[in-house]
């Protein structure tokens, strides 16, 4: 099977082209490179003693795509590209909307016009918005109370691929509702480069670790939680690319939608315990006020993905830190 990863050197991405590499898939990467490096080439070469074909597309970019899938021959392609900075997306809202919506309809575009009929598409828990549950399932309402332009492309690119499948009935699309991805590729080569989001906690967390923040702002402990920190379901990005494996294996005509997650939550300060345990060193931190938009507790219920996939994480916020710590060793041992 021939499959294209839009996005492909990106975290998520790069972590899934190692896994499908490994087994044998005939996998070629695009991307702007807007957000990741062309060294990941040579680091997924390390890993898997392939060096998988790479083509700097922008997906805005209408006669590039359609060249891309005129040559390309693919059966699927797994859409990971997009921009995915919350803070951002409520400053540059176009930006966003242009980029992720504007670029899926393009590559949509591509696909029908060279035959591609499968797509799995990286979404977000943001499109459950404001829920009274915290065990999300995938048939709870999506759409609504969504705080930022990010969140809603991801909703509104889930509405296309739901209109697409109704008009074209041998269309497959598979969303995969990505809850919290953390963690590193084992080896230390692949990882999310801190510099990309500043807002997310865990590269907010390696910054600190690094020297380059002085400390964390925990944002709120006052919320009805084990310890009054923030709760989230963190997922190691390996677990993730495997969810993506499984995914693969069973596509079928209409649109699946699957939450990736572990089904566990943890708190921002079990986050920074365990950090600490794994590197053997203090991260400084200061409790601040609650983010607006924030809740206080979000997890996925994962029986689906089990169920249907057979698919189930199996790695912890311990492998995780353990990960993330060896990355950042091998990756930025200058400024450690
Ligand atoms: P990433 O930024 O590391 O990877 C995304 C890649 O897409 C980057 O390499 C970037 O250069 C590329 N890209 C962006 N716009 C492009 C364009 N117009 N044309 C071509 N390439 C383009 O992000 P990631 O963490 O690997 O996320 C992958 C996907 O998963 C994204 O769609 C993201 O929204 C989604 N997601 C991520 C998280 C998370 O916390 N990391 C959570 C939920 C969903
Ligand atoms: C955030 C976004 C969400 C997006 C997701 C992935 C908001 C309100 N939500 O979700 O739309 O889909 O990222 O990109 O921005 N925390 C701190 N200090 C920090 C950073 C975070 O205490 O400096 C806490 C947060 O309050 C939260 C937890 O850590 O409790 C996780 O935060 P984060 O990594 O931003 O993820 P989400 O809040 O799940």
């Amino acid at each position: 099977m021939r499959i294209l990863l839009t996005g492909g050197t990106g975290y998520i991405g790069s972590h899934t082209a190692v896994e499908l590499l490994k087994l044998g898939y005939d996998v070629e990467l695009m991307d702007n490179l807007f957000n990741s490096k062309i060294t990941v080439l040579d680091d997924i070469e390390k890993i898997t003693g392939v060096r998988p074909a790479f083509h700097k597309i922008d997906l805005l970019d209408k006669v590039g795509m359609d060249e891309l899938f005129k040559n390309g021959r693919y059966d699927l392609v797994i859409h990971f590209a997009g921009l995915k900075a919350v803070g951002e997306s409520v400053k540059k809202p176009l930006k966003y909307y242009e980029n992720n919506v504007g670029g899926t309809i393009n590559l949509l575009e591509s696909m029908k016009k060279y035959g591609v009929k499968k797509i799995i598409f990286s979404s977000s828990a943001t499109v459950y918005g404001e829920q009274g549950v915290a065990g999300l399932t995938e048939e709870m309402q999506t759409g609504v109370g969504i705080t930022n332009p990010y969140g809603e492309t991801k909703h509104i690119i889930e509405e296309i691929l739901k209109d697409v499948a109704e008009a074209e009935p041998e269309f497959e699309a598979t969303i995969l509702r990505y809850f919290n991805p953390v963690g590193a590729h084992e080896s230390g080569l692949l990882g999310e480069d801190p510099n990309d989001i500043p807002n997310n906690l865990m590269p907010i967390i390696m910054k600190v670790a690094i020297g380059e923040i002085s400390e964390l702002s925990v944002y709120g402990n006052d919320y009805d939680t084990v310890d009054g920190t923030g709760m989230r379901d963190y997922i190691h990005v390996v677990d993730l690319a495997m969810g993506h494996v499984a995914a693969i294996d069973h596509m079928k005509p209409g649109v699946s939608v699957y939450n990736l997650g572990t089904g566990r939550a943890t708190s921002v300060l079990e986050m920074v315990a365990a950090f600490e345990k794994e590197s053997g060193k203090k991260l400084p931190y200061k409790i601040a006020e609650r983010r607006p938009g924030d809740l206080a507790i979000i997890y996925a219920n994962p029986a689906k993905a089990l169920n249907e996939l057979g698919w189930e994480t199996k790695l912890t916020i311990e492998d995780a830190m353990r990960d993330t710590i060896n990355y950042l060793d091998k990756k930025f041992k200058t400024r450690a």
